[in-house]
């Protein structure tokens, strides 16, 4: 059985805003991704991801959706979202978009309608609370802002209402009621209507929190603690929609779409269960994993990481994925301290069993913007740094259409742009494009089986290292998470050439046995190693 093509595909995660702005009001737009789907072909990827392009009045930049089957002026127009997913796949390349099913907007039709009218069929699509305005039915609280000051009451008495509703995120994002079946069907609609402008798939916004169970939200403010606050989210109920939901994604006429799920739930078992079960699957295709990105940079943490995750997912037949950026977290950059360990990360992205989704930017090794406040834009406090514009040229406005963006311009944009690493073969641009070739060229790191090294000067040290096998394809793949050099010899087969470094360093030569601090190599057989 041929595998899907997302198992087979590396994804390119961009965050539209921040990408390339061809209007002069300083947001990216589709336009702008049009322009530099041939830049992406060159670097190597295989799939595209969209963060939100819906109609939105922006309070949570597009995770406030008010309208799922148009895309936002700001971004262009529903001709452009087509001709952009027609110019992609002449190229080969496939589009995901961003759904997110958990809450719309308060500017969304629906909710215009729910809380306008208690008698309205509307009113069950979202959880209302008619008690006193003094006080909330209980002490939940929401997702944002986070880690700063305590966040907002999860409820916002609403005059119009006159009654309290429920929102996880901004009170700007009243959350859905996926218990009611015709809310369930009109968002599924949403689906085909992508479906049928061509869409490959979608990437399910905060996938875990579908279900909810009324019944859990009582004055005493004890719900269920799933996830980062206590709320009515039940798993259970999640599990079911998210099995009709992949119904859905299959049965689509032109063959099956990609499910794949913002899963956040941080602890391994947890997020796989969400993904796979049994050899079809009845849940996500995909769903993400974010432990990876709170590990410190220590081989013992992660060499524990990966050995969990191929006995979580390998218990389920579920296929991986691995991102370590988004446009949630600080950059790779910034949250290790060092270029070189960036330079290594990519490696494991790229050199790990399962589907790596790359954040854009992070291909450029870009750090996080510094942001004065009063130019801050992120309702969550913390996100603006990561979100910062791509510098394409070193010309005034990095190849924007203006001078300014709606965030300043990361760190250094005059050398780390994509034209000025382009010319440069030791640049991080060069270094993911060599990656990107390895990985397309090799089974055995697209498909391959995994063997973590148990090898014991392995274990011992702070090398993390792994086998990747399919037939006769054989590859290694080695990350030294010392700043000082280690000794590393592969435990299977002989005569190592490096076949991609992440510091460029003897590449095409013979492996000697021994890593540079903070490197991380491929190693291909010298037999097979075409140099
Ligand atoms: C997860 C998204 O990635 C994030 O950007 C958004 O703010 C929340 N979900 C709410 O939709």
């Amino acid at each position: 059985m041929t595998s899907p093509w997302w198992q087979d595909a590396v994804f390119y995660q961009i965050y539209p805003r921040s990408f390339c702005d061809t209007t002069g009001n300083g947001v990216g737009d589709l336009v702008g991704i049009r322009r530099k789907l041939d830049s992406l072909v060159e670097l190597g990827v295989d799939a595209l991801w969209l963060s939100p392009i819906y109609p939105s009045p922006m309070a949570d930049h597009g995770y406030d959706v008010a309208d799922y089957c148009d895309v936002d002026p700001l971004f262009g127009s529903l001709d452009d979202l087509d001709q952009l997913v027609a110019d992609a796949h002449d190229r080969d390349l496939r589009v995901v978009l961003d759904w997110v099913p958990c809450h719309t907007s308060e500017a969304h039709p629906w909710f215009v309608e729910a809380r306008c009218s208690r008698d309205s069929p509307k009113r069950d699509w979202y959880i209302f609370w008619e008690g006193s305005p003094e006080v909330p039915p209980n002490d939940w609280r929401s997702t944002f802002p986070m880690g700063k000051a305590l966040p907002g009451s999860a409820w916002t008495w609403d005059e119009i209402s006159g009654a309290w509703y429920y929102h996880r995120f901004t009170p700007q994002q009243p959350d859905l009621n996926w218990a009611n079946a015709d809310l369930r069907e009109a968002m599924h609609d949403t689906l085909r209507f992508w479906f049928d402008r061509g869409v490959d798939g979608f990437r399910i916004d905060v996938v875990q929190h579908l279900g909810k169970d009324p019944s859990l939200v009582t004055v005493d403010g004890h719900g269920s603690i799933f996830g980062d606050q206590p709320g009515p989210t039940d798993p259970q109920r999640s599990h079911e929609y998210i099995r009709e939901l992949r119904r859905v994604f299959d049965s689509n006429r032109d063959g099956p779409k990609l499910a794949v799920g913002e899963v956040y739930v941080l602890d391994v078992q947890g997020a796989a269960s969400f993904v796979g079960r049994g050899p079809q699957g009845d849940e996500l295709h995909l769903g993400f994993n974010f432990l990876p990105l709170f590990l410190p940079w220590k081989a013992a943490e992660w060499r524990a990481h990966l050995a969990l995750v191929e006995e979580a997912y390998g218990a389920r037949q579920a296929w991986p994925t691995w991102a370590f950026g988004s446009h949630d977290i600080a950059r790779q950059r910034t949250r290790l301290g060092s270029g070189a360990r960036a330079r290594a990360m990519a490696v494991l992205l790229l050199g790990l069993r399962g589907t790596p989704f790359l954040y854009a930017g992070e291909e450029l090794g870009l750090e996080d913007a510094h942001v004065p406040p009063e130019q801050a834009q992120d309702p969550a406090g913390f996100r603006d740094g990561c979100r910062a514009p791509i510098p394409w040229d070193d010309g005034p406005g990095f190849g924007w259409a203006v001078d300014e963006a709606w965030l300043p311009w990361p760190p250094d944009a005059a050398n780390l742009n994509a034209a000025t690493q382009r010319q440069d073969p030791d640049s991080v641009l060069s270094l993911y494009r060599r990656l990107l070739a390895a990985r397309r060229a090799s089974p055995a790191l697209r498909q391959g089986e995994q063997a973590l090294s148990r090898h014991e000067s392995a274990i011992e040290s702070d090398v993390v290292a792994w086998e990747r096998r399919a037939g006769a394809d054989v590859r290694w793949v080695a990350v030294n998470f010392s700043d000082e050099s280690r000794r590393f010899v592969p435990a299977t087969g002989e005569g190592w050439v490096v076949a991609v470094a992440s510091d460029g360093l003897g590449e095409g030569a013979p492996y000697q046995g021994e890593l540079a601090p903070s490197q991380a190599v491929i190693l291909e057989p010298a037999a097979s190693a075409t140099g």
